[in-house]
């Protein structure tokens, strides 16, 4: 751990880079904020950026890059097949992941669709820790079920747990005795589960996914888009790691599964994704699919500048002073909203702050989506964009009914090396406020609902007034601030 102690006794984070390109941001006025609410179905997906001051919707894609990765963008080989940019790209993913062969693919749901294309068949089950949603939707598109097997602990919002990702070894065993091992493609470990709040699974716990996978003969499966954080978690919490190195944890993991698949939008800071494998049938099973959907297999629909940012970006998550500050920036900012009294899902884990919208509006049924009513409200009263992972991010059962999230979560995506610290408190200022303004946040309903992945696209309204009386408060609050 990088802590640099304040002689003040202060305990706060301390950047170990400087900015050397910025982006000037835009702070619009409370009235556009919701003119632009209006216009894009008050979800925040459909924002345009010119509206939006701090952007944490994701770090997919929107993590800060390095001047090394800028450099070797420079110095791409451009050739349809036999890239000299893919064999350095081929290289770093062995060095950094361990594993011998590789298949670009475009992005992360990419290589999810080649995986549920090869193995997922009408009537399969795939038992994982939990569903990321697009994983859940190219499995279910295949025919495919999904069964997730946390410990109930990894529900509890208000939690001291070190590792909430963890698999349910008792139930995945339960599972693969009822459906059959045969039925079962395999098993998914997604590392520092995206949906409950960043959180991380332990090593051993991946070890003994590892025995029922070997007892049972079923693939396993590690989504790796969060590696490099879960593996930092590791080295903070699980007493066997804590003097080990970020290279070691990561290729131990890595080492466990048969497939290791990923997000380079994510991981590696730039665009892409992959799968990889030790294991030549595998590999040779999955090869012909990149073709078919992707493009030749030195590039993977991948720009070949993009595949040398990855080559160094995954790298670059090795070193501890890049891949700790945005977990770090995180802890910063659920320490602080939780000594507010914001209910925010705790341990702080990664990718960024979960707010517990199920608590925040407690008096928002689920059905008029309390997250994405909370997310379109902190943006009103901030241009703080963030995201609904509730009940909207859910897909509907094959029956088309609704089906209700376990947790109603608005993240706070806080994107490696992009926010300052005063940027930071400014979202502690404005959630703080609206928290304590909760009474004036109303639900929303939707007016246009797409059939697949609706969160993406979809339209709402609020069922009231309520953003006009929240804006008359802030007003009264904030007086002509932004
Ligand atoms: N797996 C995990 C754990 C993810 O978080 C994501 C994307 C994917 C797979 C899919 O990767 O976007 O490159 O196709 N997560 C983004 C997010 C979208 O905002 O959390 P992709």
């Amino acid at each position: 751990m990088n802590e640099i102690k304040f002689y003040n006794g202060e305990n706060i984070p301390l950047e170990l880079h400087k900015v050397r390109i910025v982006q000037k941001l835009h702070l619009v006025p409370i009235e556009r904020r919701l003119e632009a609410l209006q216009e894009g179905g008050f979800n925040t997906f459909r924002l345009n950026t010119k509206d939006v001051f701090l952007d944490m919707l994701t770090d997919s894609g929107t993590n800060a890059m390095s001047d090394n990765q800028l450099a070797a963008m420079m110095q791409a080989d451009d050739a349809y097949a036999g890239s000299q940019s893919f064999f350095r790209l081929q290289k770093a993913v062995e060095d950094v992941l361990g594993k011998k062969y590789y298949l670009p693919v475009h992005q992360g749901r990419a290589a999810e669709n080649i995986l549920s294309n090869a193995y997922v068949r009408k009537g399969n089950l795939v038992p994982m820790n939990y569903h990321f949603t697009t994983a859940m939707a190219h499995i279910t598109q295949y025919g495919g079920k999904i069964a997730e097997l946390l410990y109930d602990e990894a529900y509890v919002i208000n939690s001291s747990h070190p590792f909430k990702g963890n698999m349910n070894i008792e139930k995945l065993e339960e599972v693969i005795k009822v459906h059959g091992a045969k039925n079962i493609p395999y098993i998914r470990m997604e590392a520092s589960t995206n949906l409950i709040g960043g959180q991380p699974f332990s090593v051993q716990n991946l070890r003994d996914v590892r025995t029922i996978a070997d007892k049972y003969n079923i693939r396993l499966v590690l989504d790796a888009s969060l590696l490099g954080e879960n593996a930092y978690l590791v080295i903070q919490r699980e007493e066997e790691f804590k003097e080990s190195s970020m290279s070691e944890v990561m290729k131990i993991m890595t080492s466990l599964a048969d497939i290791v698949y990923f997000s380079a939008r994510k991981l590696s800071s730039s665009r892409g994704g992959g799968i990889c494998t030790d294991n030549i049938d595998i590999y040779k099973e999955l090869e012909a699919l990149v073709p078919l959907f992707e493009g030749f297999l030195t590039y993977g629909g991948i720009s070949v500048r993009e595949i040398e940012a990855m080559a160094v970006g995954l790298y670059e998550t090795l070193d501890e002073t890049m891949i700790s500050q945005s977990p770090d920036f995180i802890a910063y900012l659920v320490n602080a909203l939780d000594g507010q009294g914001v209910p925010v899902v705790k341990p702080a884990g990664v990718l960024g702050v979960h707010v517990d919208a199920m608590q925040v509006c407690d008096h928002i049924p689920q059905k008029e989506y309390p997250a994405g009513a909370l997310a379109a409200a902190l943006f009103l009263i901030s241009g703080i964009r963030g995201m609904e992972r509730g009940s909207i991010s859910n897909q509907r059962d094959e029956y088309g009914n609704e089906t209700y999230a376990d947790m109603e979560l608005v993240r706070l995506a806080v994107p490696r090396r992009v926010f300052t610290l005063s940027q930071i408190k400014y979202v502690e200022d404005r959630m703080t406020w609206l928290y304590e303004n909760r009474a004036l946040i109303g639900g929303l309903r939707f007016v246009y609902e797409p059939p697949v992945l609706r969160f993406f696209m979809g339209g709402l309204e609020p069922v009231s007034d309520w953003p006009q009386k929240l804006i008359a408060k802030f007003k009264e609050d904030f007086g002509e601030s932004l």
